[in-house]
C-alpha cells in the first residue's frame, strides 16, 4: 500500500514590503483587518508556532486551536498545549492533531517550512510600506506559486494586500 500524500503546511503571515513581521517580539504594526483575519483562518486548526510567539498569544487554545509549540522548554507544556524541540519533530505531532497545519512562525519556522518540500499554501498580507524591525520572512518570492486569490484593502495608516498562494 502507497503512504498517504503529506498534508499541506499552510504559511499564514503579514509581512510588509522589506519583508518585516516583527519588532522586539511583538507586531510592529496594529492592523485590525488582519488580526481578524488571523484569527478566522487557525480558528479550530493546529498552528504550529515558535516559543516567543506561543508566549505573546496567551489564548492560543481558545477557539479550538491545537498548538504546538517548537522549544528546547518542555516545562512550556500544559493542558492543550503540546511542547517540541524540533520543527520535524512538530511536524511528526502536527500530523495527528485534527483540522489543518497552521504555520505561525517566526522566521526559523518559515525558512524549514519553506524548505521542506511539503506542500504548501502561503496566506500572505503583503503591507504595501518599508517598516522597522528586527525579524523577517525568509524570501518566498523565487519559489514557483500559483496565485489562487488576491483582494486589496487599507486602514488608516497602510494599504495592504491578501494573497493565498499555492506551491505546487
Ligand atoms: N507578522 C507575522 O505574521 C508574524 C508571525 C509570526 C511572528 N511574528 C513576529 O516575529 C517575532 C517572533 O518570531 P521569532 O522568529 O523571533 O521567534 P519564534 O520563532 O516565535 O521563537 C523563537 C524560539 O522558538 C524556538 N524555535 C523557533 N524555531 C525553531 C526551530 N526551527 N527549531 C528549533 N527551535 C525553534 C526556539 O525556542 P527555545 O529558545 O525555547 O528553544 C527559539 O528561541 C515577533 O516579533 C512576532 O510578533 C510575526
Amino acid at each position: 500500500m502507497q503512504d498517504a500524500a503529506p498534508k499541506p503546511l499552510h504559511l499564514i503571515v503579514a509581512c510588509a514590503k522589506n519583508r518585516v513581521i516583527g519588532l522586539g517580539g511583538r507586531l510592529p504594526w496594529h492592523i485590525a483587518e488582519d488580526t481578524a483575519f488571523f484569527h478566522a483562518a487557525t480558528a479550530g486548526q493546529t498552528v504550529v508556532l515558535g516559543r516567543i510567539c506561543y508566549e505573546t498569544w496567551p489564548q492560543v487554545r481558545s477557539e479550538g486551536r491545537h498548538p504546538v509549540v517548537i522549544s528546547r522548554n518542555s516545562a512550556l507544556a500544559q493542558a492543550g498545549v503540546h511542547v517540541t524541540p524540533t520543527f520535524t519533530s512538530a511536524l511528526d505531532l502536527a500530523d495527528t492533531l485534527p483540522g489543518k497545519i497552521m504555520i505561525c512562525g517566526g522566521e526559523r519556522i518559515y525558512a524549514e517550512a519553506l524548505a521542506c518540500g511539503r506542500p504548501l499554501r502561503l496566506q500572505l498580507t503583503l503591507i504595501h510600506a518599508e517598516i522597522a524591525g528586527d525579524t523577517f520572512m525568509p524570501d518566498w518570492r523565487h519559489l514557483p506559486w500559483r496565485e489562487l486569490s488576491r483582494r486589496e484593502s487599507a486602514d488608516a495608516n497602510h494599504r495592504y494586500t491578501f494573497f493565498e498562494l499555492s506551491l505546487p
